[in-house]
């Protein structure tokens, strides 16, 4: 039997074979290439969800701007005049024409190109050229921008939604709200970003991106084998791999390299400097939470669908500086169902001295960056997933991809009920689970009627 038939839309049948495939660990392979599963996507994923956009400390005066992406689509986050956060669709209202023209900067208002309309900072219509010959008596105030549905801020990230029926940011968040606390409020000062982030397009699927940074650790030892080699990274493979697996809530997944115990040399706290190490306490934060931060080497985690972050000690230069705290956040920006455009931002903590920046910045500059060593290992391979998933041979052959680490009897990844923080753990990093939780959640948004939300917590699942 074969599947070669003249189907007008795949997308169904792709994630039927998803869900009959999850149990037993096992992905159709097309779900990385198929043009019609992309199409779906843009709707029911980008279309829908909370999506990473920017950092408050990108836009910290008021009228300051920066231009991103819900899925395709171009959105103007801009601190209007009382310091709000608004997040505009990047579109005149008039004829649809894109008002803002550049990727950043500061302004009053928006002009657009094309006749001249002009909206204020919280994107309502406030003049047009020859307004009373032209529009006098019509309404200005149901013909200003349009805006996300949703728009909300933690730590300093912001997120915004499309959706009017989403649940709030904490709610989406679930158990992920509890990891990205000790990843970003370890003090007071909390981090701001470096720079403006890199942009570079791949030739890959933006899934394996959110996959890979949920938590395949299992990669590093083949892959990234050079890395250790060279002495960038200063905890042995084996050692990384002792850690947790955590599926904080459902869609988002994370990992943890950790130190079997406090006394145990190496870097805590990702490689903070000692000096700005001292100033993480348990303040803001429960001292579970503080506890797991201390004793973690490296945290890699990926808020649904296409937000990662990645905190590990790198350095520069193996020879001549020790290991510091890299802190990256990424987005997997889609293009079309084979590019991906990586957006990457560096973090520090904004007690951190100008030098500590700065050697950070580097030692993330020569690893997790465009010309970065494991950046350019990773993206060939995914280069080729995209191949595979938009071949031919993998439709016809309903080839199936393999998710089974850590299932029941498989491997030593194995669930613990003694972990401190929210969400299902497992002991070491040899496990999947945490892609499946990812798939799963991915199915719910797939196959979700308008306004129908797949479960947020465990409990309802
Ligand atoms: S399209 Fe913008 S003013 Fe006409
Ligand atoms: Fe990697």
């Amino acid at each position: 039997m074969t599947n070669f038939t003249n189907r007008t839309d795949n997308s169904e049948r792709i994630l039927d074979q998803l869900e009959a495939g999850l149990p037993v660990g096992e992905l159709p392979a097309s779900l990385y290439g198929s043009k019609e599963i992309y199409e779906r996507e843009k709707r029911n994923v980008f279309g829908r969800c909370w999506v990473f956009l920017a950092h408050e400390s990108e836009i910290p005066a008021k009228g300051d701007y920066v231009l991103r992406k819900v899925g395709e689509d171009n959105f103007v986050v801009v601190r209007d005049e009382q310091g709000e956060i608004n997040v505009l669709f990047d579109a005149c209202r008039h004829r649809g024409v894109q008002i803002c023209r550049a990727d950043s900067g500061n302004t009053s208002h928006f002009r657009c190109p094309y006749h001249g309309w002009t909206y204020d900072t919280k994107g309502n219509l406030i003049g047009a050229p020859l307004w009373k010959n032209a529009f006098g008596g019509m309404d200005k105030s149901s013909n200003g921008l349009a805006g996300a549905a949703k728009v909300g801020s933690k730590h300093g990230l912001i997120f915004a939604t499309l959706d009017p029926t989403a649940p709030s940011l904490d709610d989406y968040l679930g158990g992920m709200g509890w990891y990205l606390d000790l990843v970003f409020g370890l003090n007071e000062h909390g981090v701001e970003v470096l720079g403006a982030p890199q942009r570079f397009v791949i030739d890959a699927n933006w899934k394996s991106g959110a996959d890979n940074f949920s938590g395949d650790d299992y990669h590093l030892g083949t892959l990234h084998k050079s890395v250790w080699e060279i002495g960038a990274f200063p905890v042995s493979f084996q050692d990384n791999m002792m850690g947790y697996h955590i599926q904080a809530s459902p869609g988002h997944s994370l990992s943890f390299s950790m130190a079997p115990n406090d006394d145990e040399p190496g870097p805590k706290f990702f490689g903070y400097p000692e000096r700005v190490a001292e100033t993480f306490t348990s303040e803001r934060i429960s001292e579970d939470q503080l506890n797991v931060a201390r004793r973690s080497r490296v945290f890699v985690g990926n808020v649904f669908p296409n937000f990662s972050i990645l905190a590990l000690p790198m350095t520069e230069d193996g020879a001549n500086f020790p290991p510091t705290a890299v802190l990256t956040i990424r987005t997997w920006q889609p293009v079309s169902e084979g590019k991906v455009e990586i957006w990457n931002w560096f973090c520090a903590y904004k007690n951190m001295t100008e030098e500590e920046k700065q050697r950070s910045y580097r030692a993330g500059l020569g690893t997790f960056s465009m010309g970065g060593s494991f950046e350019m290992d990773d993206t060939e391979p995914w280069i080729t997933v995209a191949r595979t998933g938009r071949s031919t041979a993998a439709e016809v052959l309903d080839f199936k991809l393999n998710y089974q680490m850590g299932m029941p009897g498989i491997g030593i990844g194995h669930p613990v009920d003694d972990w401190a923080g929210p969400g299902k753990a497992f002991w070491t990093r040899y496990e999947e689970g945490v892609q499946r939780n990812l798939f799963k959640f991915y199915l719910g948004m797939m196959k979700a009627e308008p306004g129908q939300w797949p479960a947020l917590t465990f409990d309802e699942d």
